[in-house]
């Protein structure tokens, strides 16, 4: 599904701040090699990762949102008594319930929100800025913090060289607000899911279908599970098809875009997505080196380290465009 692009009536919703949270520890791929049978040479050749952070003993994920989200406010100039919404994409919450969004409203103090979880993967971010742009523009809400964040190796198989290789925790947000007076904003977003491919990245248990037990406690149910090949040829269709869809919709080519902020899972996959984009390689954000890949949170982080590096400026066109479990896939074109 594409949303329409803006029409002359509609107040543009744009962001007014970003803001991320990197947890303090570095795993590198050389105390990867101490850990399970791999090496950096291989690490780095398929995917391009030479680092990722990971979340201290007690350092929750609400915790890494909220800091995320502090520190997006600040940049906007926003209270916490201003914020009507908050929305935290996120596969890997402190608790099956409540939301973890629940938990960031009460660090925050905003306890005006509304606040939920939305379960998108590493399309949450994406997901989420489109449902907030919608509510902001038709529910009433007036201010909006959409949240991408991850403690992911939590659910990490850690003798599992074929995945625990590729992931670290993080977290990234945005404030969303209409803004009278001014073009641009959030213009248009493709998303789509397709639950076919549900069984190639997963979780298996530790949910209501298969609860973890005494019986099957050793078979780690409760870690992520994929199939790198099938993900990998999936998600470098779904991505490119889903950015030129929304560059249809708006009548635009990739010359118009300043920055393509892909997903951060793999470096190939990114050049992958790039090559059918046709985008000159400077034109593509990588921060996948530093953190891996950091689910919902990637988009946010990388949006963030580019907004404060100055990749982008008032007016420029940016591309975000993510692919994640379920599968789900999405692409948004925000008018800086
Ligand atoms: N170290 C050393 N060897 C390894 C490692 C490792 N960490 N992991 C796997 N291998 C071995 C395999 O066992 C295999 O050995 P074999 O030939 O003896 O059987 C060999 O390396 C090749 O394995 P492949 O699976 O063919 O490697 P491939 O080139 O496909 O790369 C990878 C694997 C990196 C996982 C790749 O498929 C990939 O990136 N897939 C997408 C992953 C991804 O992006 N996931 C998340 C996306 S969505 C989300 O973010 C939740």
């Amino acid at each position: 599904m594409t949303s329409p692009p803006p029409s002359k009536s509609s107040v543009p919703v744009v962001i007014l701040g970003t803001g991320r949270y990197n947890p303090a520890y570095v795993l590198t791929n050389a105390e990867l090699e101490r850990r399970v049978d791999t090496s950096d040479d291989w690490i780095t050749t398929r995917t391009g990762i030479k680092e990722r952070r990971i979340a201290a003993a007690g350092e929750h994920n609400s915790d890494l949102a909220t800091k995320a989200a502090a520190a997006a406010m600040e940049q906007a100039k926003v209270k916490a008594s201003e914020v009507d919404l908050i929305i935290c994409g996120t596969v890997t919450g402190d608790m099956p319930f409540p939301a973890t969004s629940c938990l960031v409203q009460e660090n925050l103090g905003a306890h005006h929100a509304t606040a939920f979880d939305l379960g998108a993967a590493c399309t949450g971010f994406i997901y989420g800025l489109e449902i907030g742009k919608q509510l902001l523009q038709g529910g009433g809400y007036k201010t909006a913090v959409v949240i991408g964040s991850e403690r992911i190796s939590s659910v990490v198989d850690w003798t599992d060289r074929n995945t625990c290789v590729l992931f670290g925790d993080g977290a990234g947000a945005a404030v969303l607000r209409q803004r009278e007076g001014r073009g641009g904003g959030i213009l248009v977003t493709d998303t789509g899911s397709d639950g076919r491919f549900a069984h190639i990245l997963n979780q298996p248990g530790g949910g209501t279908r298969t609860p973890i037990t005494a019986e099957n406690v050793h078979d780690r149910l409760a870690t992520l599970k994929m199939s790198g090949k099938e993900v990998f040829r999936q998600a470098v269709g779904t991505m490119s098809t889903s950015c030129h869809k929304a560059m249809k919709r708006l009548g635009i080519t990739i010359d118009d875009i300043t920055l393509v902020i892909p997903h951060q899972a793999n470096i190939r996959i990114i050049e992958a997505v790039g090559e059918k984009l046709k985008a000159p390689p400077e034109k593509v954000f990588k921060n996948v080196d530093r953190y891996g890949n950091s689910g919902a949170a990637t988009v946010p982080m990388a949006l963030d380290e580019a907004h404060r590096e100055g990749r982008f400026k008032r007016g420029d066109k940016i591309l975000l465009v993510a692919f994640g479990a379920g599968l789900t896939w999405g692409c948004t074109i925000i008018e800086w």
